[in-house]
């Protein structure tokens, strides 16, 4: 009997899919606290996970059955992807499960952000009636800058479109051939920086992208820049956005993640006037969580039981 451990609140379905399996027996206590996460994950053959559960070099080392760990979501930025290869562990994640509900999320972040939807409800509610002090700006026309035009950039791309925005990107992995299909010319990152009026950011965090927005690229960009974050705060140095935005280089922020979750009170970009916050919410709508939670499942169910592996995220390591 395989044992898979789900330490997190997933959706019922995926418990479902693992229960009607022969052969599976699925723990699922909700979210767990890291003690006794460390103490279950020792039975466990296998686990499903959330964005809030640490798979570190010490879980790995308190499972030491664990053979797959399925990402319920994109990133795998919180799996020790090294420790993993090193014990053998084979990680896989759901890459097209959220893809509408991030796009859908970063765009209504930039509309948000040009219509200053969140302070002047919050105005409203305060008891006050105040049109002047939130006069926005419209989309179309403007320029977007996709940073990594992968699924979720494709997705924000023909909504601007149809927005009636200029779309440009930059994306050194993707083939050209997909950036022509939907119209969208692809530039060098200098390129986009300064041509854009939103930036909206969709790439991993690697050695290249952190902290890509700095005092140095923003300087490159036009003055009343806005940028959208809704893929991982380390790609943007705070600090140095905080003061952009303060001096009003950039006007507005829309972000969505941080890069400590949640953020410290003091960090220097919550409670900015020009900021538009959400707690990491791109991904979370029922019919997201949905699709991701059953398709980690069926992962689990294919390794375990068929022995095959799909989306595998340590491919080279494994297999060497
Ligand atoms: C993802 O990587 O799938 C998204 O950021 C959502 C999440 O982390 O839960």
């Amino acid at each position: 009997m395989f044992h898979v451990l789900i330490p997190d609140n997933v959706h019922q379905n995926a418990i479902d899919i693992l229960e009607a399996s022969a052969g599976i027996y699925v723990s699922a206590p909700g979210k767990m606290e890291r003690a006794a996460l460390l103490e279950a994950v020792v039975e466990a053959q296998a686990l499903i996970i959330r964005s809030g559960v640490k798979a570190d070099a010490d879980l790995m080392a308190a499972a030491p059955q664990l053979m797959a760990i399925a990402r319920a979501g994109v990133g795998v930025d919180n799996v020790d992807l090294a420790a993993a290869t090193a014990r053998g562990v084979t990680v896989m994640n759901t890459p097209g499960g959220n893809t509408i509900s991030t796009a859908e999320h970063a765009f209504g972040l930039m509309i948000a952000l040009s219509r200053h939807i969140a302070p002047g409800h919050q105005s409203l509610a305060e008891g006050r009636w105040d049109r002047k002090t939130f006069t926005g700006v419209e989309l179309k026309g403007k320029t977007l800058g996709i940073i990594g035009l992968g699924r979720i950039g494709q997705a924000i791309a023909r909504r601007a479109q149809a927005f009636e925005m200029t779309v440009i990107a930059h994306d050194p992995y993707l083939p050209p051939a997909i950036a022509e299909a939907i119209n969208v010319p692809l530039l060098a990152l200098d390129k986009v920086f300064s041509s854009a009026d939103y930036l909206t950011l969709h790439a991993m965090v690697t050695d290249e992208t952190r902290g890509m927005i700095k005092a140095e690229t923003i300087a490159t960009m036009k003055e009343g820049v806005r940028i959208i974050n809704a893929a991982r705060g380390a790609l943007i140095d705070s600090s140095d956005l905080a003061a952009a935005l303060k001096s009003g280089k950039v006007a507005g922020a829309a972000l969505d993640v941080y890069e400590q979750e949640p953020p410290p009170a003091d960090h220097p970009l919550i409670g900015l006037p020009n900021v538009l916050h959400t707690p990491h919410l791109a991904a979370s709508t029922s019919d997201a969580q949905i699709t991701v939670a059953v398709e980690a499942a069926q992962l689990i169910v294919d390794f375990l039981l068929e022995g095959k592996a799909a989306n595998v995220c340590n491919p080279a390591e494994i297999s060497g």
